[in-house]
């Protein structure tokens, strides 16, 4: 169960140089010059990028969202995050039956996962009401079930009310728990969406019109100022897509606030709004919060550039374009918020990012890599190739290139919202613990080889 990675280009959040790589045992042995191992399968990296494997966590595999199901498993869902480079995801559960207990949606989750995924894999909670049992369960589950993070919605039907969030900042304070938070404001998107039904205006465009920027700008800031009220709680803003939103979060930086974390994903960084124009195909890229403007999608390179925003994930939360997003037809309010993703990360964040000149290769690593798993305790053995390590690996051809198209993807989705996107760089081999799951855009991993992950702490909770 040995490997040396030979001649590439090493790559961490500070530094890329050229060394090999031992890997034994599913760990990182050894990172250096002129490695030798008896019995090594030898791999030559020559002119390739070694990566760590990425980290995103930000995914809804199996998701039950009202009617409708997201139509990638933890199986489906984790190759293709696999032949996208992903290694790890921490995924974002359902909405349980009403006031149940936090417990139940985990053992639900590892019912959906264990034996399926192929990738390793944990989960963040999610809070749907709060009352003392709840609040009590936070502890239990980061001590028993690592489950570290909990998810608070500011809109949708289960979303927290503000005293109910600050009650779960609070706790979350105490127990070193970190809140990643979907910020938007209910109460203007639901008239909003209403409004724009009772016009007759219900194409896929009103899906954004009915959720303006300055909703999300108003949750971010709210959040912020309730985290700090809470004695600056652990917070993470998930799926930021705006410049005004990110204003917010800069506005918290200024005054120095602990315990803030930021994400956007892919799509907010690489599509416009214009994906609405057409009203069929604008289903295909109805999500919450909605594509925005050029100039949003140029203030969050700039947040990623200056360090403002922590992490890229993706959100995948993907629904079957022909069966599922056709509910919106004729009414974007019907149509299934969500898109897919967990694949397309790391190769269009390589391109748009890297090959453009807009990210260094270690901000990449530190983006989809190392600071995810800062940020949801995994970090060493996530997020690095440190000595001690998962041996999770990507091989990344920087020459190579590659036209992205639904038919070269994995996941069981009918379409990607990055058909025909010209891609600088490709990835040639993915490892999960040593193991290879994917080379040359096939999987080739077992499925159930997945781990659960126990988390620590976060990061922001230091
Ligand atoms: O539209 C989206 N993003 N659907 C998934 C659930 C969420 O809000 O993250
Ligand atoms: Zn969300
Ligand atoms: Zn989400």
């Amino acid at each position: 169960m040995r490997t040396i990675i030979q001649n590439g280009t090493i790559v961490s959040d500070t530094a890329a140089f050229r060394a090999d790589l031992l890997l034994e045992d599913g760990v990182v042995k050894a990172v250096g010059a002129g490695l030798s191992a008896p019995d090594a399968q030898v791999i030559d990296a020559s002119g390739k990028y070694v990566l760590p494997g990425a980290v995103d966590v930000h995914t809804h595999m199996d998701l039950q969202a009202g009617a409708h199901r997201a139509v990638d498993d933890f199986y489906t869902g984790t190759v293709a995050a696999a032949c996208g480079g992903t290694t790890t995801i921490v995924d974002h559960m359902a909405f349980g039956p009403k006031g149940c207990s936090l417990w139940h949606q985990v053992e639900e989750y590892h019912r959906l996962a264990d034996g399926k995924a192929v990738i390793d894999y944990g989960f963040h909670g999610v809070l749907q009401h709060v009352d003392e049992r709840v609040l009590r369960e936070m502890g239990e589950l980061a001590d028993r079930e690592g489950i570290t993070s909990f998810k608070a919605y500011l809109t949708y039907d289960d979303r927290l009310d503000d005293g109910a969030l600050f009650q779960v900042l609070r706790q979350a304070k105490e127990d070193g728990i970190v809140i990643p938070a979907h910020c938007e404001n209910d109460g203007v998107v639901n008239y909003l969406r209403g409004w724009y039904k009772a016009q007759g205006l219900t194409q896929p465009i009103y899906h954004a019109r009915s959720r303006p920027a300055r909703c999300e700008a108003e949750a971010v800031s709210r959040l912020l100022h309730l985290a700090a009220m809470a004695g600056e709680a652990p917070v993470y803003v998930v799926h930021l897509s705006s410049a005004a939103g990110l204003a917010e979060v800069r506005k918290a930086r200024a005054q120095r606030q602990k315990g803030v974390g930021v994400e956007t994903c892919t799509q907010y960084l690489t599509l416009t709004e214009a994906s609405y124009a057409d009203p069929q195909e604008g289903l295909k890229a109805v999500m919450s919060p909605p594509l925005r403007t050029q100039a949003d999608c140029d203030a969050l390179w700039q947040g990623l550039q200056d360090g403002v925003i922590d992490a890229v994930a993706t959100d995948h939360c993907p629904f079957h374009f022909a069966v599922e997003k056709q509910f919106g037809a004729g009414d974007f309010t019907a149509c299934p918020n969500g898109a897919p993703g967990v694949e397309e990360r790391l190769p269009v964040l390589y391109s748009e990012g890297v090959a453009k000149g807009r990210l260094s290769i270690c901000e990449l690593v530190r983006l989809l890599c190392a600071n995810p798993s800062r940020l949801y305790g995994l970090y060493p053995r996530k997020g690095t190739l440190q000595p001690g390590a998962d041996a999770d690996v990507v091989i990344l051809d920087p020459a190579k290139r590659r036209t992205l198209t639904h038919a070269g993807l994995h996941s069981a989705v009918d379409y990607t919202c990055y058909e025909g996107m010209e891609l600088q760089g490709a990835i040639d081999l993915v490892l999960s613990r040593g193991e290879v799951v994917a080379r040359d855009n096939q999987f080739v991993g077992k499925r159930g080889a997945g781990r659960y992950l126990k988390r620590g702490h976060s990061s922001l909770a230091e």
